[in-house]
């Protein structure tokens, strides 16, 4: 009989216990171009069945692709395995046909809506964990994490989560109901977090699923300036990625490399494992959409950095060094966490 390998686990705050590394599903329908359908279940099989119980998703990942396709994977998988997976469900977001964002509803009917939907999308009972994916500037943060709060007395949510707030919409919504986790963007050229967020998460006892740890690829050591990107890829309007910008930001990949040959590791297993070594608190969630992207992440597992290790790859990438803000400045505007 076939048998789970034992994954080193985290504990995310009030909330569940997980795989050290979770997997980030957004890829596998939006955002960074063509997926591989039949691949992405693959990925999602092979995650499973090293031990990965986190698995991440967006109601507006694909306008609902991306929870079929979990739905699909988890079915699809050996028995046990929909019972271990631990399912992370973001929405709020307003989409149009051609792609376009239209804001974010956190209105506590709206909540409760987007669940129905995610529910029988996922083909699930209940959502492990629900969070709004940014904060809706009309409605009291209050009201829309008192919304989740009511779907988990109901059964239908396990724990609530946050994404992308800062200190102040942390409190408030602590202040409400237990959270999980906080759901952020963390990664060496990442760093934001470390002045505010991450002391606060922790003096309230919340955990960090930290994405973004590859920075959507531009430090996974596989990215090349030469690379074409489809029309409606996040990369081709992110900042980090243009010009000057992604030329600068590919030069800290190169100083990363050398550290990585000589830890006999990948540039993206040294990122991962730099999160990793940042606290226990932190899972990254790692956006692999092919089985051998993901076995490379799960080597990161594997990888130890000692104090010298570290102190070389702050040398490398040091706090800040990157050039080009995380989003487009319309979406930056949309960061509570960034306020
Ligand atoms: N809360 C939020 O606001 C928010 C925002 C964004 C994402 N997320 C969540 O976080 C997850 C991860 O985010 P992300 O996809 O932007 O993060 P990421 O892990 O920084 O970037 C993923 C990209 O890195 C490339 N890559 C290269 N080597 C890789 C490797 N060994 N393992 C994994 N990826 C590798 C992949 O490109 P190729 O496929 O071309 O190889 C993939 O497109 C998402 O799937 C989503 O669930 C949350």
């Amino acid at each position: 009989m076939a048998t789970t390998p034992a994954l080193p686990t985290r504990a995310l705050g009030s909330g569940p216990r997980v795989s050290a590394l979770g997997l980030g599903c957004m890829g596998m329908s939006a955002l960074y171009g063509e997926a591989d359908r039949a691949e992405s279940i693959a990925t999602i099989h092979a995650a499973l069945d090293a031990g990965i119980t986190l698995l991440d998703t967006g109601d507006f990942y694909g306008m609902g692709h991306n929870e079929l396709l979990i739905n699909e994977a988890l079915s699809t998988a050996p028995a046990g395995a929909r019972d271990r997976a631990v399912l992370s469900v973001k929405f709020g977001a307003l989409r149009d046909p051609d792609n376009g964002w239209g804001g974010y509803d956190g209105r506590p009917a709206a909540v409760k809506n987007f669940a129905a939907y995610s529910l029988g999308r996922l083909g699930a009972d209940h959502i492990d964990i629900y969070r709004i994916a940014r904060v809706d500037p009309d409605v009291p943060i209050e009201e829309t994490v008192g919304a989740i709060a009511e779907l988990v007395q109901a059964g239908y949510v396990r724990h609530v989560g946050l994404s992308e707030v800062g200190a102040a919409t942390i409190r408030r919504a602590a202040s409400v109901a237990p959270i999980s986790d906080l759901q952020i963007e963390y990664g060496l050229i990442s760093r934001g977090i470390e002045a505010e967020i991450l002391p606060t998460v922790r003096e309230l006892g919340i955990g960090v699923t930290a994405y973004g740890v590859l920075s959507r690829g531009l430090i996974s050591g596989h990215f090349t300036a030469d690379r074409e990107l489809a029309p409606g890829d996040f990369r081709a309007m992110s900042p980090r990625f243009q010009g000057d910008n992604l030329r600068h930001n590919l030069a800290l990949v190169e100083s990363l490399r050398k550290i990585a040959e000589q830890k006999d590791a990948s540039v993206a297993q040294i990122a991962i494992a730099w999160v990793l070594s940042r606290g226990a608190d932190i899972v990254p969630l790692v956006g692999a959409r092919r089985r051998d992207r993901l076995a490379e992440a799960l080597g990161a597992l594997e990888v130890t950095l000692d104090a010298d290790d570290l102190a070389a790859i702050e040398r490398a990438v040091p706090a800040g060094s990157a050039a080009g803000e995380r989003y487009p400045a319309t979406q930056m505007e949309h960061l509570d966490s960034e306020r």
